[in-house]
């Protein structure tokens, strides 16, 4: 095996010292990238989420011209919906809706939960693929979207602003959510396991609607899941749990399996790490539309981030994935203001 070089990111999630906290960014794979665009002018998103020499590429872009300390694996959370049978079709510039949504016992009962290995085999493909051309480079992210966050896709069909359909369904028929939110951790489980055996030296689960859920409910219909993850997962890889908006969970999920928590910025560090201890690695927690000021606003701002979290068991991060329409030097200047920073003298 390959030593890796750059292990920033895994000795932060494992507490160990380092000389400098880690840094990527959600959603840096695509998106507001020229060289992304070039692919997507001329493949349709599940082309290049099912190609593995394009997912290889695309994933490596960040790395290459941004200098993150990390790959994400470029793909997709709802490739698992897919493989439980249902269809997912993606709009350019639209995102993404599935014709036929979960409205009915039956309709739990038809999903397939089994052979994920090969369903989506050629993500693993893809991850191996990226494993070997990154050489030790920078370790490998791999990733899946949390139940709840799919469970809202499944039966809302599209996005949503408040998941009001959702929320009826699980509120209406809990025990009913609680069965599909069981059948999507058990296929998740798998999947992150064959993601590991395939290459990612950590994973990521993207809860990006459970602060659509007030404290009791997440209680419910998040947390349970997503604890379940990391149990089935810690002694394969370090776990990093992303509950976006569930600054509430913050305390209970420090206490979970996971190795690393993401948090968005709409809480303060001082804050976060007084409900977490010292007992996970932090994640986060840079407002993404802050990578539209000025760069030397960008600078001072990612300074100011690190000295509130400190340098060990934190990974600097965006508090949600890069938006489209970020100046790659913007990107590129927020990555430097970590790889710059230099602890304060007191
Ligand atoms: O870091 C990376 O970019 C890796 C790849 C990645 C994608 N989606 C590619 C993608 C990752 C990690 C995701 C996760 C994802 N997908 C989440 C969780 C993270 C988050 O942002 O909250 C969610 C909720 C989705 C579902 C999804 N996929 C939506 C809502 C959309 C449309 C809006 C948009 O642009 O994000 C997608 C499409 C999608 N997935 C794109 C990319 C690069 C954009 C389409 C394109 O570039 O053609």
């Amino acid at each position: 095996m390959t030593k890796i070089k750059n292990d920033l990111l895994l000795r932060a999630l494992h507490k160990e010292e380092v000389e400098r906290p880690p840094v990527w960014m959600m959603r840096q794979a695509g998106r507001y990238l020229p060289e992304y665009i070039r692919i997507k002018e001329k493949y349709d998103f599940f082309t290049r989420v099912q190609t593995p020499e394009l997912a290889c590429e695309i994933t490596l872009q960040p790395v290459e011209l941004v200098g993150v300390d990390a790959a994400i694996i470029f793909s997709d959370i709802l490739v698992i919906p897919q493989a439980m049978g249902l269809e997912v079709l993606m709009e350019e510039n639209k995102g993404p809706s599935l014709p036929k949504t979960i409205k009915t016992e039956q309709d739990i009962d038809a999903l397939i939960t089994t052979g994920v290995e090969e369903s989506l085999h050629y993500v693993m493909q893809a991850l191996a693929l990226t494993k070997q051309a990154l050489n030790g480079r920078v370790p490998l992210i791999g990733f899946a979207g949390a139940p709840w966050t799919i469970f809202c896709y499944m039966i809302e069909g599209k996005g949503s602003k408040t998941w009001d359909k959702a929320k009826q369904f699980a509120y209406t028929h809990p025990l009913l959510a609680q069965r599909l939110l069981q059948k999507i951790t058990n296929i998740t489980i798998d999947y992150l396991k064959a993601q590991v055996l395939a290459g990612a030296d950590t994973v990521q689960v993207f809860d990006s609607w459970s602060g659509a859920l007030g404290p009791n409910d997440f209680k419910l219909f998040a947390q349970p899941y997503l604890i379940q993850i990391a149990d089935a997962l810690q002694n394969d890889v370090p776990v990093i749990l992303f509950p976006k908006g569930s600054w509430y969970a913050l305390k209970d999920l420090s206490e979970s399996n996971a190795a690393g928590l993401g948090i968005d910025w709409c809480i303060r560090p001082e804050m976060a790490r007084s409900l977490t201890g010292n007992r996970i690695t932090l994640q986060g927690n840079f407002d993404p539309a802050k990578l539209l000021a000025p760069i030397g606003e960008i600078k001072q701002a990612v300074k100011e981030m690190i000295n509130s979290f400190g340098t060990r068991q934190y990974i600097a991060n965006l508090g949600h994935g890069i938006t489209p329409n970020v100046p790659v030097d913007h990107a590129r200047a927020f990555v430097d203001a970590v790889k710059e920073y230099t602890p304060q003298k007191v």
